[in-house]
């Protein structure tokens, strides 16, 4: 594979495409938001800025990569060459449906179509499609550029060749491709990631635990153990019994509900929806964002340099 297509440049879509980039693809880009086009290469250079700065980057030629980048003024333009094409738009199941039907018209015969879906099982979105087997959802986390794992999730007509190519390419651009054996919506992390934001907002919501207090307490305990040593290698050493006992005794009291807790519900309907609009559990001032983003993610490289080679290692 030489071409990639990444269509939707938003929180997830310009960082995968600045990946592939750096790998040496390259990437034909489309957003249908014209200010979110014009803007794409911008922030694809400061995170490439931030990225050498900290050393996660070997020395890159910047304008190289760059070059590397295309951005189309229509769809059809930037998919029709590609290979590998990967949408990170909306998450709306009518939305994704509706343009992997347009793109597989237009696409090469041998091209693979990949949803960054965050809940959406592939067999859903691939549904109607003429060709169903070369449809993939490859989760990726954000910020796509700096976390190394991508979740790696077949539908039930995707065939095993696609399923290693695409394990293959991931591996080739440096990731840490995971592939799960079955489809459940939200996969296996999103699962993980909605069962523990239940009850964490649950414990700020009854006034257990302050927001900021709860986000010191777990990067300073279950993230170091989680981080050193994975979940269920930290149960091993914690001693099943034990933790089986103390199953026991938390499981009924715990939030259990199947409703976005109201917590929630409160902050979306007054527009507090963090980063992206100045507020969320803490504030973010408009002129302080680029400095507030690029200390955030020079935390995350920090992070992911030090802990790559242990989660590629097993231990
Ligand atoms: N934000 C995350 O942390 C995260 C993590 C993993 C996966 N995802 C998934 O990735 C996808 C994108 O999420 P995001 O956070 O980057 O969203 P975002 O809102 O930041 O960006 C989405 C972009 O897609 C564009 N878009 C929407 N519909 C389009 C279409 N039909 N054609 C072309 N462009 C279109 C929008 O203009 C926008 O710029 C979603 O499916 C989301 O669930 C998000």
């Amino acid at each position: 594979m030489q071409t990639i297509t990444v269509i939707g440049l938003g929180t997830m879509g310009h960082g995968i495409a600045q990946t592939f980039a750096v790998a040496g693809f390259d990437v034909r880009l489309f957003d249908e938001n014209e200010t979110v086009r014009d803007s794409v290469i911008a922030r694809v250079q400061q995170n490439l800025e931030v990225m050498l700065q900290n050393g996660l980057l070997e020395s890159i030629n910047l304008d190289e990569v760059i070059s590397r980048m295309i951005v189309c003024q229509a769809e059809q333009e930037a998919c029709e060459q590609s290979e590998f094409i990967i949408e990170a738009i909306a998450e709306d199941l009518d939305i994704k449906r509706e343009f992997f039907r347009r793109c597989e018209k237009v696409v090469t015969e041998s091209a693979i179509l990949a949803s960054n879906t965050s809940s959406f099982p592939n067999s859903m979105i691939a549904a109607g499609l003429a060709h169903p087997a070369r449809c993939i959802n490859t989760h990726w986390f954000n910020p796509a550029h700096v976390i190394p794992v991508v979740e790696i999730i077949p539908g039930e007509q995707t065939s095993e060749d696609v399923v290693g190519k695409v394990m293959q390419l991931l591996h080739s651009i440096g990731k840490q491709p995971i592939r799960l054996q079955k489809e459940v919506p939200g996969f296996a992390l999103n699962r993980i990631q909605v069962a523990m934001f239940r009850e964490m907002l649950d414990l700020v919501d009854q006034g257990v635990i302050s927001a900021s207090d709860l986000d010191r307490a777990v990067r300073g305990s279950l993230a170091i153990r989680w981080a050193a040593a994975g979940p269920m290698r930290v149960g091993d050493f914690g001693g099943w019994d034990v933790l089986g006992k103390v199953y026991e005794n938390i499981a009924p009291s715990l939030r259990s509900d199947s409703q976005v807790h109201d917590i929630l519900t409160g902050m979306i309907s007054r527009g507090e929806y963090g980063i992206k609009s100045g507020q969320g559990f803490y504030e973010y001032p408009q002129q302080d964002l680029p400095d507030i983003i690029a200390r955030k993610d020079k935390r995350f490289m920090t992070w992911a340099k030090l802990l790559s080679d242990s989660i590629t290692s097993g231990e």
